[in-house]
């Protein structure tokens, strides 16, 4: 039995991005915290004290352990402890990019045979609009049990950003919709233990849309300053400079960033699952769509760039040697999901580039055949061209653009750390 004895545990099933940061909230709030997953690697490493989520440091882990107030395991009937569920398993698409809520939905089965009477059960996992409701409250109402009566239920959609030090799971605001008012009202209780502040909303539909905005929202402008970029490139504009210039309007204006593409499991995947639902409501989903259309492109045009790039030191793009620095989808952690410089690895590999990359915070690819290299005079040298793909604050690019032949910046990031743009490098 967990410790604190007092407060009732609450239980986390799927121990990634968001379930494990989310657990160890509770435990340092004083909630005993059971976290529930199937992948024996990550358990072994989170009960020896072992944090693979750069947001949580291993020594919070082990404090928290000892202390009685974490506990991890494989098996669901731990929940029986719990006074509420927290469901944050994966949500991806399938094969036809339609959404798969396959290990959502044995998740819950396996929740509604360990459920306490009187236990609430939220979802956090990004989904459409009508899951908790069509999916998981048939489940757990299952042999005659009732929502609001037996058990309570809610959406909650996760916003944590990963690496992000400004805005934590305490500082933003943890949006709430419950089946029933007192679901909303447990629910709120709940996360108000863990978060500055708790924002409910009526049904749990409206919760779940709210977070699929966000994420179309960031998709659709992301493809919106994508498409700049290519254009402006055409006209010989430089994009970088419009958008700091339309940045200074006070008002009516947000700035997106063009890059290489989109990468992470939420803004590549989550929108499709609302174009998905809109078509059971004779509705097609232009925006995203074409949004999509435009991000999938990017590492394209990415790599078009790089070719004309080694064209300008009149290097054909097969046999050419060309060093990616940075692997993961965005800077400051080591997340690969979607990530587009993998889609730039291969292509360029596909048209015979000797492909390396440099990523402090992803040392070993060997599994999936890439080569990673030290970032040493030799190999800057070396390289006939350099593609800076994700900008890691730890990478020291003063050396890169003063040894390199050739350097392709898809994230502006030379003029942003070193000032006007020396000749051999060229930005997105
Ligand atoms: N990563 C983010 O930044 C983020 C942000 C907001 C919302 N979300 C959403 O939250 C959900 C979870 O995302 P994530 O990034 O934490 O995923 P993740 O892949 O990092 O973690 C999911 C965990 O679930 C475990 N798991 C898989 N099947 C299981 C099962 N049957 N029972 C128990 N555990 C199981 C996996 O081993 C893994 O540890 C998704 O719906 C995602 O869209 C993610």
């Amino acid at each position: 039995m967990l410790d604190s004895p007092s407060v009732e545990p609450v239980g986390i099933i799927g121990l990634g991005y968001v379930g494990l940061p989310l657990a160890v909230a509770f435990a340092e709030a004083g909630v005993p915290a059971i976290g529930v997953d199937t992948d024996p690697g990550k358990l072994a490493s989170l009960n020896a004290g072992v944090s693979y989520v750069e947001d949580v440091p291993a020594e919070v882990v082990r404090e928290n352990l000892s202390a009685g107030r974490l506990r991890f395991s494989k098996d669901y009937t731990s929940l029986q402890e719990a006074g509420t569920v927290i469901i944050c398993l994966p949500t991806p698409l399938d094969e036809y990019r339609e959404p798969d809520l396959s290990v959502v939905v044995e998740g819950v089965e396996l929740v509604a045979e360990n459920l306490r009477s009187g236990a609430l059960v939220v979802l956090e996992s990004t989904t459409y609009p009508g899951t908790t409701r069509e999916v998981l409250l048939p489940i757990l109402e299952r042999g005659g049990r009732r929502v609001g009566r037996d058990f309570y239920l809610a959406f909650s959609p996760e916003r944590v950003d990963p690496g992000n030090r400004r805005y934590t799971l305490q500082s933003t605001p943890k949006v709430v919709g419950g089946i029933t008012p007192d679901c909303s009202e447990r629910a709120g209780a709940l996360y108000g233990r863990v978060v500055d502040e708790v924002y409910p909303v009526s049904t749990p539909e409206s919760a779940e849309l709210s977070k699929l905005l966000e994420n179309v929202f960031r998709g659709v402008n992301i493809a919106l300053v994508n498409e700049l970029a290519i254009l402006c490139h055409r006209m010989g504009v430089d994009v970088w400079e419009v958008i700091e210039a339309a940045k200074t309007k006070p008002f009516g204006f947000m700035p997106f960033y063009p890059g290489p593409g989109l990468g992470g499991h939420c803004i590549p995947i989550d929108p499709f699952y609302l174009s998905w639902r809109a078509r059971a409501f004779d509705m097609s989903t232009e925006f995203i769509e074409l949004a999509g259309r435009t991000n999938v492109n990017m590492p394209y045009y990415a790599v078009g760039r790089i070719t004309s790039a080694l064209n300008d030191v009149k290097r054909p793009v097969n046999g050419s040697r060309v060093l990616v620095l940075g692997v993961s989808y965005k800077p400051d952690v080591g997340d690969l999901r979607e990530s587009p410089s993998l889609k730039i690895l291969e292509l360029l590999a596909g048209n015979g580039a000797e492909v390396v990359y440099h990523d402090p915070y992803v040392p070993d690819l060997s599994g999936q055949g890439l080569a990673s290299v030290e970032l040493t005079r030799e190999e800057i040298e070396r390289a006939d061209c350099i593609v800076i793909a994700t900008d890691h604050k730890v990478v020291d690019l003063e050396p890169v653009v003063r040894l390199a032949s050739k350097v392709v910046d898809l994230r502006n990031a030379v003029r942003q750390r070193l000032g006007p743009l020396p000749e051999n490098v060229e930005v997105l």
